[in-house]
């Protein structure tokens, strides 16, 4: 994704072209990023080979799990319908782990159904859920525990998981009991200790920190556990000079944790797999010119990226076609939704735009689409993926009728 001749293009393809062919708002996916990354994260971690189970609540596009599916990858889902995309996009169930505090029956008898390689259980009366439906299929249920290690992500507040004040995991003390409660029971084979800490996590600390507690359970439990899950919760760079977690350290660190635990490391990325690889395109309805600031509204809002709303992410915004030269001005960038949260950024020096004009807003592959809504009853965007210069819409644009 880079200009070409001054104009914004994935893979060869210019985004003006998808704007009018295709109309705006435009997810817009690169193959060749997405490629890039699994291929690195995998490369990083080769010195222990971990099973990568891509999370799909980062995205859940199926034809962007077939593309992830091609390369090995795994599945870490988090609901019934998050399982059943994972399927459709035939990822190997034996490569399916499913986490989350609230699985139904409904949830967990298909889970069980399908064999997949683990259910994290994050609660005794969800454990004792499971027994109870693998008893009466006389199943034998392999299960992972998630650990909530009481470490701080330092991460945003709203994406942190790993505190004991936390809706996540169980504490050391009810984990190493839960361990010892499966050890009598028959329908149980407790392969797996989980955690999950938090989400955009650019800080070695907060991981290593993790690692030494699971240590320490680990020896505690007395239990020889054939996986270890360390979740997901890389960051990526937002903005230019954002930090980068040091994926060589956290390596070393797991490493170090392994000479003492022979177990297969699984890994939940999603934002670190997919969050680069994708584009918002939007056009510009109005200027809103005010005495301090100009507005631009765009035709994307808040129900098709939340981020910047919900969390006060910044997401960096780009001309589709670039100036060579321009005044510079401050805008700030809103949608047309009726509420003052409707912003996604505000940004100084930006080159002199017009109605109509085309921007980008970057980063969006993860926590984009999987979170945009219907609100205001406002259409979702079409979703493309650019691979080899070919042009595939991944899932048509919602129609309005639909909705109505
Ligand atoms: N595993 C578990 C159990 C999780 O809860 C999550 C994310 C992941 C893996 C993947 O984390 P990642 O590698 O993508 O950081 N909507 C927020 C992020 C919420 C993350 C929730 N859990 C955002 O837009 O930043």
């Amino acid at each position: 994704m880079k200009y070409l001749n001054k104009s914004f293009s994935i893979e060869g393809v210019r985004a003006k072209y998808l704007a009018k062919k295709f109309g705006t708002p435009i997810y817009c996916y690169s193959y060749k990023k997405l490629k890039e990354n699994i291929i690195s994260f995998k490369k990083n971690f080769k010195s222990f080979s971990p099973l990568i189970c891509f999370s799909v609540k980062s995205n859940a596009n199926v034809n962007l799990l077939r593309e992830i599916k091609k390369f090995g990858v795994g599945a870490d889902v988090v609901s019934m319908g998050e399982l059943m995309k994972a399927l459709k996009a035939r990822i190997n169930n034996k490569k399916i782990v499913f986490s989350g505090v609230g699985k139904t029956t409904k949830e967990l008898n298909y889970a069980i159904n399908k064999n997949i390689l683990l259910i994290n259980v994050e609660s005794k009366s969800e454990l004792i859920e499971i027994e109870k439906i693998a008893k009466y299929k006389k199943k034998i249920v392999n299960i992972g525990i998630r650990l909530n290690p009481n470490t701080d992500a330092r991460t945003i507040n709203q994406i942190s998981t790993g505190k004991k004040e936390d809706k996540f995991g169980l504490t050391e003390k009810k984990f190493t009991e839960l361990v010892k409660y499966t050890k009598k029971s028959k329908y149980i084979n407790l392969k797996c200790l989980s955690v999950h800490i938090g989400s955009q996590i650019v800080n070695n600390l907060p991981y290593e920190k993790m690692l030494k507690v699971i240590d320490r359970v680990i020896r505690k439990s007395n239990h020889k556990f054939e996986f270890v899950d360390l979740g997901g919760g890389i960051g990526i760079p937002y903005q230019n000079k954002s930090k980068k977690l040091n994926y060589k350290r956290y390596s070393v660190s797991i490493s170090k944790f392994l000479k003492n635990h022979n177990s297969k490391i699984i890994f939940e990325p999603g934002r670190s797999i997919i969050g680069d690889t994708g584009i918002l395109i939007s056009k510009i309805i109005y200027i809103k010119k005010t005495k301090n600031k100009d507005f631009i509204i765009l035709d994307s809002a808040m129900n098709d990226l939340i981020r910047p709303a919900l969390y006060g992410a910044n997401h960096k915004i780009i001309p589709v076609i670039k100036k060579s030269k321009s005044s510079k001005k401050t805008y700030e960038f809103v949608g047309p939704i009726c509420e003052s949260t409707d912003k996604f950024l505000t940004s100084k020096n930006f080159q002199k735009l017009k109605e109509k004009d085309l921007i980008i807003i970057c980063d969006v592959g993860a926590y984009g689409m999987s979170l945009s809504s219907n609100y205001n009853v406002r259409p979702k965007p079409i979703e493309i993926l650019i691979k080899g210069s070919k042009i595939n819409i991944i899932k048509k644009r919602q129609k309005l009728i639909d909705l109505i």
